[in-house]
């Protein structure tokens, strides 16, 4: 596919350099001109006179704008029917995409960003679309959502995984500080991270169960969560999590 970027900052570079194993062509827009020419150099990607160019030149349009001005930026550019654009900006909903790029076919998207780059970061689309999910599937798996309330639940991980890197980074700091060399810590940090991630993923045992199993009673497990439950750490991520849900989608505030 020839695939348009519209919006050339740090997800289109994590998108792009994912994406190389599906052997697309990408044309990006203008701005963030640094970057552009990095991806041309690095992947071959081709720089587009202006936005315009960009959605003229493709049948695919991959919108990574900056959330806030992303939907004006759209309307003020023409598209045709039988165009696929799917947007990556939190918080678009579905009719807002539709009204801004008509005749065109919308589609949201979410990801964690840095981790497509690769092919690790999980993608969601919602409504399903099999060119997208192709596109896609080269950065990590692909989820399907069926209806917009569980694509605006899912959505919220995009900020919850950023998040997640700011708490690995905390934890490493804390090693460095007791001692550890900076990279020892980075890395004990991530293989830890990583091998808890494995066994979500390829036990069937129940989260309870698995929480239990890693618990010895009386243990240093116990104890850090009980500090952490006593400062509130834990709970803190879910109230932090709604706020971002009812920002993405105020509807469900009330
Ligand atoms: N970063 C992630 O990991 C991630 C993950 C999931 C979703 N997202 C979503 O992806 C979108 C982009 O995020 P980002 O982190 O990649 O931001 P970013 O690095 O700031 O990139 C945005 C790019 O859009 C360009 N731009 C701004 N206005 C434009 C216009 N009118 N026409 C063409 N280009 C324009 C900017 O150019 P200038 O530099 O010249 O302003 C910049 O290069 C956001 O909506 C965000 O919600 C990001």
């Amino acid at each position: 596919m020839k695939i348009g970027i519209l919006g050339t900052g740090n997800l289109a570079a994590y998108l792009v350099q994912g994406a190389q194993q599906g052997g697309h062509q990408f044309v990006l827009s203008p701005r963030g001109t640094a970057k552009a020419a990095d991806l041309a150099a690095r992947f071959g990607c081709a720089v587009a006179a202006s936005n315009q160019a960009v959605v003229d030149a493709c049948d695919h349009i991959l919108v990574c704008l900056p959330a806030a001005e992303g939907l004006a930026v759209l309307r003020g550019l023409t598209f045709r029917a039988g165009q696929e654009v799917c947007s990556a900006m939190a918080g678009a909903s579905l009719e807002d995409m539709r009204a801004a790029i008509g005749p065109a076919t919308a589609t949201l998207s979410m990801m964690p960003g840095y981790a497509n780059a690769f092919s690790a970061g999980p993608t969601f689309l919602y409504p399903a679309n099999s060119d997208w999910a192709a596109f896609f599937a080269a950065c990590g798996p692909v989820h399907e959502m069926t209806d917009a309330r569980s694509f605006e639940t899912t959505a919220v991980f995009g900020g919850m995984s950023g998040a997640s890197v700011f708490l690995m980074r905390h934890l490493a700091a804390w090693y460095e500080a007791e001692g550890l060399d900076p990279a020892t810590a980075r890395r004990l940090v991530a293989e830890t991270l990583r091998g808890n991630a494995e066994v979500l993923l390829q036990s069937n045992e129940p989260l309870d169960a698995i929480c239990k199993g890693v618990t010895t009673p009386g243990g240093i497990t116990e104890q850090l969560l009980s500090d952490l439950g006593q400062d509130g750490a834990l709970d803190s991520w879910h109230r932090a999590m709604t706020r971002v849900l009812h920002r993405m989608a105020p509807a469900r505030k009330g």
